[in-house]
């Protein structure tokens, strides 16, 4: 089985971790956070959203992490930007790249943005000229393309449709979501072959959930079709806010287990990573739920201290 030798990890706890999460942090210690995250070698963090504060209280405080966090060189500090009114605060805030979002399915994205699918190009295309005229990249996420909470199964061709317009507007990097954590292995490939015709495998990103526990065998799927980006979102942070009680984004102390055992390089030290979640873990004031944490919680892995 031929694998990729490295792989690149976009954090994106501090942003779809922190969205789903009831409690509100403070500003200083998501600043501190995030400056603990930039040790690590991660050398991506979305560090927060600039979408309408009414609906995402938790991260309305975006200006002033984006601006109070010690920028590391090398990182690519990113946030998410629903509009123009979101484009031009995430400028002021001086953001490295812009993530702009839309789902596959009509009503998710009515649920999520308020509009319709065909409307919200326009919005989108508008965001994505005026970031490319301020020299910054654009990211597209394409959410529920594995399975929509609302109407189940969605198409390829629909999502192929949205992909096909992000990218002929700009779009650097497309990340396709599995919002809901449905997706299963053979449902990857899949969706995979037949998006590589469409697409070269270097401008794709996969965004996979853990809700249903096949996170980490739909990356190996990815990684044995040569995808070699993936999100994560430290600690499993974010939970789902589609099942009560389930994990939400894959964690990435989990897949750094995963891709390091495999020989498989990502640059980022799993020990720092570990100190940033039990960090965020003492913040939250409540256990994370990966798999490294369970086990770091119950202090009960005799396997890593004999390794
Ligand atoms: P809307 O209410 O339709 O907005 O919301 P509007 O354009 O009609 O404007 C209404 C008012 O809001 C106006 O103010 C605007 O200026 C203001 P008024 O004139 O009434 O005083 N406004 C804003 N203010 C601050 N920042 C802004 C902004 N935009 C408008 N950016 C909108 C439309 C898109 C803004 C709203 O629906 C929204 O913010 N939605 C975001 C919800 C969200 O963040 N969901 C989670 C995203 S994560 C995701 O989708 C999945 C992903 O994580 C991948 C995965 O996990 O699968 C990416
Ligand atoms: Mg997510």
């Amino acid at each position: 089985m031929k694998l990729p030798d490295k792989v690149t990890i976009k954090e994106v706890g501090p942003r779809d971790g922190l969205q789903n999460e009831k409690q509100m942090l403070s500003t200083e210690d998501k600043i501190e956070w995030i400056n603990r995250l930039s040790e690590t070698g991660l050398s991506y963090i979305e560090v927060s959203s600039f979408v309408h504060p009414k609906w995402i209280p938790q991260l309305s405080d975006a200006a002033e992490v984006v601006k109070g966090i010690n920028r590391k060189e090398g990182i690519t500090y990113a946030a998410l930007v629903p509009n123009a009114k979101g484009l031009e605060r995430a400028l002021e805030a001086s953001i490295d790249e812009v993530s702009i979002f839309m789902s596959a399915s009509e009503s998710h994205n009515q649920k999520n943005i308020n509009k319709s699918i065909e409307e919200t190009f326009p919005v989108l295309e508008e965001v994505i000229q005026i970031a490319k005229q301020e020299h910054k990249p654009v990211r597209g996420y394409i959410s529920t393309v594995f399975g929509c909470p609302i109407e189940g199964a969605v198409s390829t061709d629909k999502v192929i449709l949205v992909m096909d317009r992000l990218l002929e507007a700009g779009v650097d990097e497309i990340s396709l979501g599995d919002t809901i954590g449905v997706a299963h292995p053979s449902q990857v490939e899949d969706v995979l072959k037949y998006i590589q015709r469409h697409v070269p495998k270097e401008r794709i990103a996969l965004h996979f959930h853990n809700t249903r526990g096949t996170a980490l065998a739909n990356c190996l799927v990815a990684l044995q079709h040569g995808y070699t980006t993936f999100d994560s979102s430290i600690g499993g942070l974010g939970g789902c806010p589609y099942a009560n009680g389930a994990t939400g984004n894959l964690a990435t102390d989990d897949l750094l287990y995963m891709l390091h055992g495999m020989e498989i390089h990502t640059n980022i030290d799993s020990e720092k990573l570990q100190s940033a979640a039990l960090f965020i873990q003492s913040k939250l004031q409540k256990p994370l739920l990966s798999h490294q944490m369970q086990i770091f919680n119950a202090k009960g892995d005799v396997y890593e201290k004999n390794r």
